[in-house]
């Protein structure tokens, strides 16, 4: 089965490097050459880091790397593709101009999945002549660690290519989920608000940054406050994933929070601008909280 990565930002080169790792020969597809040298560098990285902790071997290694093409053309990268897995940025119009390029670049029989956290597949399929075979395939930061892939089901996704993405998905060690498409899906649907709800609570003075996470890590043993996951999902994801909530489902309780509405205005994004709930400009190695929530 020949694997379509497209978008080599932090979540397609995550899932371009499992799938390699699972004997998988992966095309990763970017429009910015640039952007496809920092993937392959990621993932070597990722790839030494796994080697270094004895979880994988040198071989593997060397045989990941070498199951993975980088091309910066979509034409030449999906045209063999029997699954394609769009990571591409998280905007409905980037995406849906994808989705009608794939399908007329895509042989006929090939699964077309995207990993949207958030926009509909239904959507999605609909401006493609195959909404059987649109199915989202939702993986979580970091791919290589996490175990979930959340498959969504769009309103005309067959059930033989639902069965075809769980086995798959089990196939290359991940635990599948199958939602129906719904705002949010299953992961979102509670992710979401509760980090919405940590940033209304400091808004609101209920507690400070610090005082948030510990809660949540020591209380509830969580691996991330919510504020510091905020930071790591990006405060302008978690933004347009509560906007999808709140407009989808007309309820106020999915508002999101005008503290997030206004770091993200900012350009306060968390860890990719350097700043959010804490302050990354010392690396991240250590937790320190922004100047402006001290
Ligand atoms: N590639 C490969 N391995 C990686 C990695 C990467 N990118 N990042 C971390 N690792 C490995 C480390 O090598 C380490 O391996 P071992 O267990 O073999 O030692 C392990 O992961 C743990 O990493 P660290 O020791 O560096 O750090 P940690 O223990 O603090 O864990 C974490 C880091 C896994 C990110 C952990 O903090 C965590 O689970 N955080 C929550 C992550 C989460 O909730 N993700 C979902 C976000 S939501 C989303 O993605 C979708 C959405 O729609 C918004």
């Amino acid at each position: 089965m020949n694997i379509t990565v497209i978008g080599s930002g932090t979540m397609g080169n995550g899932i371009a490097h499992v799938f390699a790792q699972n004997n998988y020969k992966v095309n990763v597809v970017d429009v910015k050459a640039d952007a496809l040298e920092k993937a392959k560098a990621t993932i070597s990285k990722n790839l030494d880091r796994q080697v270094a902790k004895g979880s994988i071997s040198e071989e593997i290694k060397a045989s990941t790397l070498a199951n993975l093409t980088f091309v910066d053309n979509l034409s030449i990268g999906a045209a063999d593709a029997d699954l394609v897995i769009e990571a591409a940025t998280e905007n409905v119009n980037v995406k849906l101009d994808i989705f009608r390029s794939l399908d007329s670049i895509c042989k006929p029989s090939c699964i077309l999945a995207s990993n949207t956290s958030s926009i509909p597949i239904t959507k999605i399929g609909s401006v493609t002549n195959r909404p059987d075979k649109v199915i989202g395939m939702h993986f979580m930061n970091p791919v290589p660690v996490m175990k979930l892939v959340e498959i969504i089901k769009g309103f005309k996704t067959s059930a033989e290519v639902a069965d075809t993405i769980v086995a798959l998905s089990k196939k290359i060690g991940k635990v599948p989920a199958v939602a129906n498409d719904m705002p949010g899906f299953i992961s979102n649907r509670i992710l979401m608000p509760m980090i919405n709800e940590a940033i209304e609570t400091l808004f609101q003075g209920i507690g400070g940054v610090e005082e948030i996470d510990t809660v949540m890590k020591l209380g509830m043993a969580h691996p991330m406050g919510p504020l510091q996951l905020a930071d790591f999902i990006g405060l302008d994801v978690c933004l347009a994933i509560c906007n999808v909530l709140h407009e989808g489902f007309g309820n106020p309780k999915y508002a999101p929070c005008p503290l997030l509405v206004n770091m993200v205005t900012s350009g306060s994004l968390g860890v990719k601008s350097g700043s959010g709930f804490y302050d990354y400009s010392g690396g991240g190695k250590e937790l320190v909280v922004a100047s402006q929530f001290k």
